[in-house]
């Protein structure tokens, strides 16, 4: 897919990795929506990308903002070509996760992409084509440890871009999934699991750091481009995450024997 030209909506692009994939894709030559929960952060941002970028306030895993995201884009730019479903939540820690916490993980990091694919691949099935990247994480390949509900949502988000890849890709309508390990934004920092459940935050953040590099979301969002303009459906920032996938996948019981000591390694 040739980036230059296109029409895009990033959802959770007042910040971290979205607002840096809004401002790559407006470098790239496409014209941006930037929608965020935090309005006036993806104002600012869209101001600072110039006129190729506007933003639009609200949660994303409301339909009536999705459409909101998409008549806007519409109405400045033309029909919406490729959907990055970015934004995302930490949730709770373990079975202590109140019933709000794993709703809240499921709206935002599964159920905003179904809803955005329920909007936009009809008209997609109509043009010809459209592209949905969605953003999930390598707890969706592998695990969170220290958080249900992220690494069951995440899951579930690698489980619907497989789905809608599936389903719809003979039709010209691409996929891909993004799989990044440690990223160096507020969602690492503090946001995967809720501060008053101290031991589990800190096992949260430690595995994810003592994993791999943390990456600046520019290089994140530089790899997902390339991605993208190559049409690969998994999109892994750190690409020792695919390794780590094919150990589980061969053989599973030693890989959860793996992540019990991993896991004892880090809260000794
Ligand atoms: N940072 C990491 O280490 C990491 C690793 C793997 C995957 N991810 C995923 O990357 C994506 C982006 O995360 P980030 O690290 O840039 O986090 P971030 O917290 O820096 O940015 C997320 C943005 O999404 C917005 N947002 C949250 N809920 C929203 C909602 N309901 N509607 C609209 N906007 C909403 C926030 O206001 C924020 O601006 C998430 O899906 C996250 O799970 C992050």
């Amino acid at each position: 897919m040739e980036i230059s030209g296109k029409v895009a909506i990033v959802t959770g692009a007042g910040a971290g990795i979205g607002a840096a994939l809004a401002g790559r894709l407006v470098a790239a030559g496409a014209r941006v929506v930037l929608a965020d929960l935090d309005a006036a952060s993806a104002a600012d941002v869209a101001e600072s990308l110039g006129p190729g970028a506007v933003a639009v306030g609200g949660d994303v895993a409301d339909e009536a903002v999705i459409r909101a995201a998409i008549d806007r884009a519409e109405a400045e730019f033309g029909p919406v070509d490729l959907y990055f479903a970015n934004a995302g939540i930490g949730g709770g820690a373990g079975l202590d996760s109140t019933d709000q916490q794993w709703a809240a993980a499921l709206e935002v990091n599964v159920l905003a992409h179904v809803r955005a694919a329920r909007l936009l691949v009809p008209g997609w099935l109509e043009r010809g084509g459209g592209y949905f990247i969605g953003t999930a994480s390598a707890a969706g390949l592998l695990t969170q440890l220290g958080s249900a509900p992220y690494a069951v949502s995440k899951h579930a988000a690698v489980g619907f871009a497989e789905w809608l890849s599936v389903t719809y890709g003979d039709q010209g309508i691409r996929v891909s999934c993004v799989c990044p390990m440690g990223v160096d934004t507020r969602l690492l920092h503090g946001g995967l699991v809720p501060p008053e459940h101290a031991a589990e935050a800190e096992l949260a953040v430690k595995a994810v750091t003592s994993a791999g590099a943390v990456l600046a979301p520019d290089e994140v969002a530089d790899i997902v481009l390339a991605g993208v303009a190559e049409e690969h459906f998994l999109i892994l920032p750190h690409p020792e995450v695919l390794k780590m996938y094919r150990h589980k996948g061969s053989d599973y019981d030693r890989w959860i024997d793996g992540m019990r000591r991993f896991q004892a390694a880090l809260r000794a």
